[in-house]
């Protein structure tokens, strides 16, 4: 009998908070305890490119990630597998000739390739782009009916934060009020091109892998962080509602100054969880009283700062002229081939190594 395989190829950007999702109020389901807001960045820079595929020639389903094969027995992979198959639709490829029921999808196996365009080392190719990707591509290969915000339900039980890559622009993660998830999902704000002067520049502290995974993190902070509490009732909801105001009307003092807070929030929840979790190290605190310095001696901030769980710099700036200025202090305070050097910058699609 002729075999087929058939293929799809999908691309999906990493995303950077702005209001960090930090703890989890159902750990099988991912299901946040408060909402958050982040920026998706520009394809070309931070991203995923998987490839799916599927044949009857396949007996089992397997993944590589950057060419080398990983195992898909986790219950993350497991839950967008099962969750992407059972909403998957008869497909007729009449070009190839290939015809594929709904029914035949339980028997189906599939193949995935993953690519991050960045080294995984570097502690920036988060998960976020990669269940996102996975997510997409699944779906069109399985012709999946769902929409986007649909979709990021899924990707969300394979990492929280995946479920804002399947947006462009500005998204909102709603944490949602139902039991079995399904009303935590991803809407976008704003799309891409509503505040395109923004420049991203990462600021590469250290490239080595970060100490304590999110997963192990946010558990701690839940159960030991009063702090974590207190953000999550009276400090985000309050928060999340200005931003949203505040990149709606492209107004970058407010944005500036609720995006730094918050990661200096998250960092504090960090210092108050039993045991403490330290993310930042001394660089980026000089990068943070740089960029502060900055900003208070003009009439409005011109650069926004936000760490993740690991100590690299995500600066915002206003625009061109701002990111230009940024460059320009940062290798002032940190001159190349000094002691207190970083590891590289990385802007728009340059990654500039020293
Ligand atoms: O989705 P995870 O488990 O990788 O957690 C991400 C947590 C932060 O990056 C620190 C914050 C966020 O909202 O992305």
């Amino acid at each position: 009998e002729k075999t087929w395989v058939r293929m799809v190829t999908a691309q999906t950007p990493t995303n950077i908070a702005v209001i960090k999702y930090w703890g989890k109020r159902d750990e099988t389901l991912i299901l946040p305890v408060n909402d958050s807001i982040s920026v998706t960045l520009d394809p070309a820079h931070l991203c995923t490119t998987t490839t799916v595929a599927v044949s009857p020639s396949f007996d089992q389903d397997r993944m590589w990630l950057n060419g080398k094969e990983i195992s898909l027995s986790g219950g993350r992979y497991q839950n967008c597998l099962r969750e992407i198959r059972a909403r998957a639709c008869d497909v007729q490829d009449e070009e190839k000739g290939i015809k594929i029921a709904k029914k035949d999808w339980e028997k189906l196996h599939v193949h995935v390739a993953s690519y991050n365009n960045f080294p995984t080392a570097a502690g920036l190719a988060s998960s976020a782009a990669g269940f996102a990707c996975l997510v997409f591509a699944l779906a069109k290969l399985m012709n999946a009916k769902e929409d986007n915000s649909e979709l990021s339900a899924i990707a969300r039980q394979g990492s929280g934060s995946a479920c804002r890559s399947l947006f462009g622009g500005f998204v909102k993660w709603n944490m949602g009020k139902a039991e079995d998830g399904s009303d935590s999902l991803a809407v976008q704000l704003v799309d891409e091109k509503h505040w395109d002067e923004l420049v991203i520049i990462i600021a590469v502290v250290s490239s080595r892998q970060k100490e304590t995974s999110s997963t192990t993190g946010m558990r701690d902070s839940v159960e030991t962080s009063l702090l974590l509490e207190h953000r999550a009732k009276e400090v985000v909801p309050k928060r999340t509602k200005q931003m949203e105001e505040a990149i709606k009307n492209r107004d970058f003092g407010s944005f500036a100054q609720l995006a730094c807070a918050d990661s200096n929030q998250f960092h504090a929840v960090c210092l108050d969880t039993c045991p403490p979790i330290f993310y930042m190290n001394d660089t980026s605190h000089r990068i943070i009283s740089c960029v502060e310095k900055w900003n208070h001696s003009e009439e409005t901030p011109q650069v926004a700062y936000t760490f993740d769980a690991g100590p690299n710099a995500v600066l915002i700036a206003h625009n061109r002229k701002a990111a230009t200025q940024l460059l320009q202090r940062l290798l002032f305070c940190f001159p190349p081939n000094s002691d207190a050097d970083l590891d590289s910058y990385v802007i728009g699609d340059k990654s500039i190594l020293k």
